[in-house]
């Protein structure tokens, strides 16, 4: 079953087609980072007129990418649509979701709806040719405890087979991306984010900064990271005061803050596998590129980076393996969808 997905939750616009939720056929991703570097920041109206004018051409070069000339040529190649239908931006999700609704009804092909951030945990199951022998060649056992780490989200899962989940806890406040990327912008790296910090982050002998490692002895399953923010705000702060805020100490500041938050996503997520017996840890989401906490889990499932972050291929494998085909006139953006299932 061949499923052409679209992803436009947030800045990113992505296209992709996937063959049995394993196999990539084509997989493109236009990002306009470059334009949010110029902002500060995404601002919303921006990212949706940006979105508006790649869609189609995206979705065109994911099928011609697969095989198809383009969109001309989607019947009988293609069996169903996916698109991201939340949580996200609205206008992102409304470009996305109207030209899927469209193409659906356009060349009668089933409409499956897909939640972004649930759907990245498929991420691990795909490039294997088996859904349950992942890209580096372990086998992924059930039941798997499976951490989805983005900008906007922190939520760990119990997953008891490909199709059954049961929410665990997630973040009271800031996500671990959003306190990667909030970091950046107080060292001075702009809107590069993770990616930043990570590159930035060089251990020093005499490191002088400690962080606090937040509600890392707390018992339930749950995440809060903006006091961690705070936390580097006053350093920076204490640091710009005594004249001391430099590549040095930015490096260190870096560093810490990436052990802090790693340090909290490893405990909490062992904890989960301890207590639910999993036999699989899997991680993913675009925090899950990072080095640092791939090196503190080497036992855990991880896709390649560039599966982690945004992209639509992990749509159309969550599709495949649990998505139900919907009306297309039932189908809305939910910019607040839940992630707790
Ligand atoms: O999953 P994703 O692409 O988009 C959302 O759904 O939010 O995740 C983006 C987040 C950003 O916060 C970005 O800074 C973070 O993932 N990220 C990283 C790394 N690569 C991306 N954080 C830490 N280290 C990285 N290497
Ligand atoms: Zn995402």
């Amino acid at each position: 079953m061949k499923i052409l997905a679209i992803e436009t939750s947030c800045d990113e616009t992505a296209a992709a087609v996937v063959e049995d939720g394993v196999k990539i056929l084509s997989n493109v991703v236009a990002s306009s980072a470059a334009m949010h570097e110029k902002y500060g920041g995404i601002v919303p109206e921006v990212a949706a007129r940006e979105q508006l004018k790649c869609i189609i051409p995206t979705i065109n070069e994911a099928l011609s990418g697969s095989g198809l000339k383009d969109l001309q040529g989607l019947t009988p190649f293609i069996d169903a649509i996916a698109v991201t239908v939340g949580p996200g931006l609205i206008g992102s999700l409304l470009v996305g979701v109207e030209t899927a609704k469209t193409i659906a009804f356009a060349f009668k092909k089933p409409i499956i709806p897909v939640n972004h951030v649930i759907a990245h945990m498929y991420a691990n199951f795909i490039q294997s040719g088996s859904a349950l022998k992942v890209p580096q060649g372990l086998t992924l056992s059930f039941p798997a405890i499976s951490l989805v780490v983005s900008g906007g989200h922190t939520e760990l899962y119990l997953m008891e087979s490909i199709k059954k989940l049961k929410w665990l806890g997630g973040t009271l406040d800031d996500a671990a991306g959003e306190c990667f990327d909030k970091t950046a912008r107080l060292l001075g790296f702009g809107s590069r984010g993770g990616p930043a910090i990570a590159a930035a982050a060089t251990k020093s002998a005499n490191l002088q900064i400690t962080l606090p490692r937040p509600m890392i002895r707390d018992e339930t399953l749950n995440f809060s990271f903006s006091g961690l923010k705070t936390a580097i705000l006053r350093e920076v702060n204490k640091l710009k005061a005594q004249n001391q805020f430099n590549n040095v100490t930015i490096q260190q500041l870096a560093f810490e803050v990436q052990e802090a938050i790693t340090d909290v996503l490893v405990e909490k997520t062992v904890r989960a596998a301890r207590k639910h017996r999993a036999r699989s840890i899997l991680l993913s989401g675009g925090v899950a590129a990072n080095k640092r906490l791939r090196e503190k889990l080497p036992d855990a499932i991880v896709p390649s980076p560039n599966l982690c972050t945004d992209n639509a291929v992990y749509i159309a494998s969550y599709a495949f393996f649990r998505g139900t085909p919907t009306a297309w006139h039932n189908i809305t953006a939910i910019p607040d969808l839940s992630v707790e299932k």
